[in-house]
């Protein structure tokens, strides 16, 4: 497991909010699902409004749960100041409600939300940017941190600049800004960072190793030219390199699925938990999603590219995340509250620290209502899609309670 020198360890009581909060907005967002027909369009304001609940709400606040604690350990140095992250989720909780408030119902709100997720963001860049100044040897992954903050600070600063021109009426063409902002926050740090942890996090869990990893440093670069190009395209405002840059990252994808495949193929870990599950659904959803977005970057229609985002970020992002939390947080509690017992009494084993059974109805309930309403907007059927959220829904309560349960766990 993570080789955390106490040390380094950010304090329990610091994470565990992150993860609570995160998944609470996961449900709250899954349960608003049904709210959209098949039918529904990116452009519609609704959806954008539903898209910062779940990416910056569920998506955003785990991954920074999870950076505070992975960063020092993966870095081998401590945060520069890890008390910021007290600060960084009340003020993105609180910047994420009043972005989806100025959404929906009133668009002068949107500034003041857009400006607290900002500073939560700002915030959370600084401590990493200073604590990647402490590091002496520079390996792919001090890159990819470098990079992915890089991109998410052009990102939300184009998001910043575009809630100003809904909210408050600033000159700024949004049709022409939004499709880079997108690509800078979910291809330049969602789907980056997510490259750059997976060859720590899943050769880790699933005892692999004596791999090829070309392929994944290959990605990398791929889909780091692949991004500045799509931004070169929206400044220069040319359509051919947009899609060549779009063709660029698709490509990127591809190479990272089949360094999984490697890292797959050398797992010495047979057994199929919680966490295996999930990546199988995760990249799964993944590889279904690329050709889809392929033909939606050839000029398919909409349902297409809709179907292809669905199955990126609710099979591909959440998968990936709802596995690795019940990885995540047994450790972080073993380490709080079993760690200096060692030795003394018995301790439990992470495996018995998450509840087997919820965690096995928030799989199958996710997994099939990912599918179904996936099915749903591929072939415009309202009943399926609606379907597949009710289905979805259900599956986000179990995770609250699942994260709560693990939370709890050996408590006094
Ligand atoms: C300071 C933070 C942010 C602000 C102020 C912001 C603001 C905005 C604005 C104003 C739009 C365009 C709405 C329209 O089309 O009229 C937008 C679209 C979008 N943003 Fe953000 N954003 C921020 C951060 C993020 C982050 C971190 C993510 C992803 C992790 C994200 C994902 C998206 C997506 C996917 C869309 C397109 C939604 C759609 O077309 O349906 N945003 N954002």
């Amino acid at each position: 497991m993570f080789n955390v020198s106490r040390e380094f360890a950010p304090p329990f009581a610091l994470i565990a909010p992150f993860f609570v909060i995160g998944s609470i907005f996961y449900m709250v967002a899954t349960f608003l699902l049904p709210m959209f027909g098949a039918d529904a369009s990116h452009f519609d304001i609704s959806v954008v409004g539903w898209a910062h609940l779940f990416l910056l709400g569920f998506v955003m606040m785990v991954i920074f749960g999870a950076m505070a604690q992975l960063v020092p350990v993966v870095l081998e140095v401590g945060h520069f100041s890890v008390d910021f992250y007290y600060i960084i989720w009340p003020l993105l909780a609180i910047g994420t409600i009043l972005m989806v408030i100025g959404f929906w119902l009133a668009p002068g709100v949107l500034p003041y939300g857009g400006m607290m997720v900002l500073i939560s963001m700002l915030i959370f860049l600084a401590d990493t940017i200073m604590t990647l100044r402490k590091v002496e040897h520079i390996s792919l992954t001090v890159k990819t941190i470098a990079a992915t903050n890089g991109f998410l600070l052009l990102g939300i600063l184009v998001g910043f600049a575009m809630a100003l021109g809904i909210g408050a009426g600033v000159g700024i063409d949004v049709n022409k800004w939004l499709n880079a902002h997108i690509v800078l926050v979910l291809g330049g740090y969602v789907s980056l960072t997510i490259i750059g942890m997976s060859l720590i996090l899943l050769p880790m869990f699933g005892l692999s190793h004596g791999f090829d990893e070309r392929p994944i440093n290959m990605s990398f670069k791929v889909m780091v030219g692949g991004v500045l190009a799509y931004l070169a395209g929206t400044v220069i405002d040319s359509q051919v390199v947009r899609f060549l840059a779009m063709l660029t990252m698709l490509g990127a994808m591809g190479l990272y699925l089949w360094q999984i495949w490697l890292i797959y193929k050398t797992r010495a870990r047979k057994e199929n938990d919680i966490w295996f599950r999930s990546m199988v659904v995760g990249y799964g959803s993944l590889a279904f999603s690329l050709p889809l977005g392929l033909l939606a970057s050839l000029g398919a229609p909409e349902n297409i590219g809709m179907t292809a985002a669905w199955f990126l970020v609710m099979g591909f992002f959440t998968f990936l995340i709802s596995g690795h939390l019940y990885k995540i947080i047994p450790f972080l509690v073993w380490f709080e509250r079993y760690s200096p017992l060692v030795g003394k009494q018995k301790v439990p084993m992470l495996a018995d620290m998450y509840p087997k059974k919820m965690a096995d109805y928030q799989f199958w309930f996710s997994a099939a209502g990912v599918v179904i309403a996936g099915i749903g907007l591929l072939f415009q059927s309202d009943m399926m899609f609606k379907a597949g959220a009710a289905f979805v829904a259900v599956g986000a309560v179990f995770l609250v309670i699942s994260v709560n349960w693990m939370m709890k766990f050996g408590k006094q």
